[in-house]
């Protein structure tokens, strides 16, 4: 294959960026999004040039590093996958394709394609620790979880932090990303002692970094590699409300 890449290069935060064309020639259609990156990087030091700056680290969908718009999407044009995931199978010989780092003020860019998505530590490390019994090791099955809430919290703990979902929504909203990570925590029992303080603070935390409002657009969910459903959203505002009534004023103000 024969692919044009119109690429976003910005040398940091301060300097203006701009869009380059690269050539991907006689690529296979069975190499990965980033093996291309890697070959067209191969290329341009070859000829003493810079290399295109990109985040990646497990590139099988579990890390969350990989961030980048291909084509306007967030991690490109295929459902529920990574950008690490994408094969170039899923493009036509002979396209240009364009790729931008994730855009959201709260993800400043760092180089080229490479944004910091340290707020989204900031937003966990304010979640804080779980209480958890120091004791001897419990038995597995000391604790029963109802078949419905395990599963659900399975499917908000496969968020995998990566940012598509800021990325893709026109308010820049981190709320996909805070309610997977505040409901698979409250769907547990171990989660239930700071569940009022975590969700107060985390969403505290999540207005202070700038990230914006969600206005329902869905955008998050349609981005999301791993298909966290809105409805996590509406369980956040649930918990949130609940938690915000009721705390005491010693606790955290969020
Ligand atoms: S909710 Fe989805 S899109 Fe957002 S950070 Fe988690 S895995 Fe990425
Ligand atoms: S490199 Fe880890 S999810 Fe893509």
């Amino acid at each position: 294959m024969q692919l044009t890449l119109r690429v976003w290069r910005q040398r940091d935060a301060k300097s203006p960026g701009r869009f380059e064309t690269y050539e991907a020639k006689e690529v296979s259609p069975d190499v990965s999004f980033l093996e291309m990156l890697d070959l067209v990087n191969d290329d341009l030091q070859r000829r003493g040039l810079d290399p295109i700056a990109f985040d990646h680290d497990c590139r099988e969908g579990i890390c969350g590093s990989c961030a980048m718009m291909i084509n306007g999407y967030a991690h490109g044009p295929e459902p529920a996958v990574t950008a690490c995931q994408l094969y170039l199978r899923h493009f036509k010989d002979g396209d240009t394709i364009t790729i931008e780092p994730w855009r959201a003020k709260p993800f400043p860019i760092i180089k080229d394609l490479v944004v910091d998505r340290s707020a989204f530590d900031r937003i966990i490390r304010a979640g804080g620790y779980v209480s958890v019994d120091t004791g001897n090791t419990p038995e597995a099955n000391s604790i029963p979880v109802p078949k419905p809430d395990a599963e659900e919290a399975m499917d908000a703990a496969a968020c995998i932090g990566c940012g598509a979902c800021v990325a893709a929504c026109p308010n820049a909203s981190a709320m996909l990303f805070v309610a997977a990570k505040v409901a698979h925590l409250a769907k547990l029992p171990q989660g239930q002692a700071e569940r009022k303080r975590r969700v107060v603070s985390m969403v505290g935390q999540m207005d202070q970094e700038g990230f914006g409002n969600c206005t329902n657009h869905y955008e998050c969910m349609a981005a999301c590699p791993k298909e966290i459903h809105v409805k996590f959203i509406a369980q956040l505002n649930r918990d949130y409300l609940r938690a915000a009534r009721s705390r005491r004023p010693s606790e955290p103000q969020g």
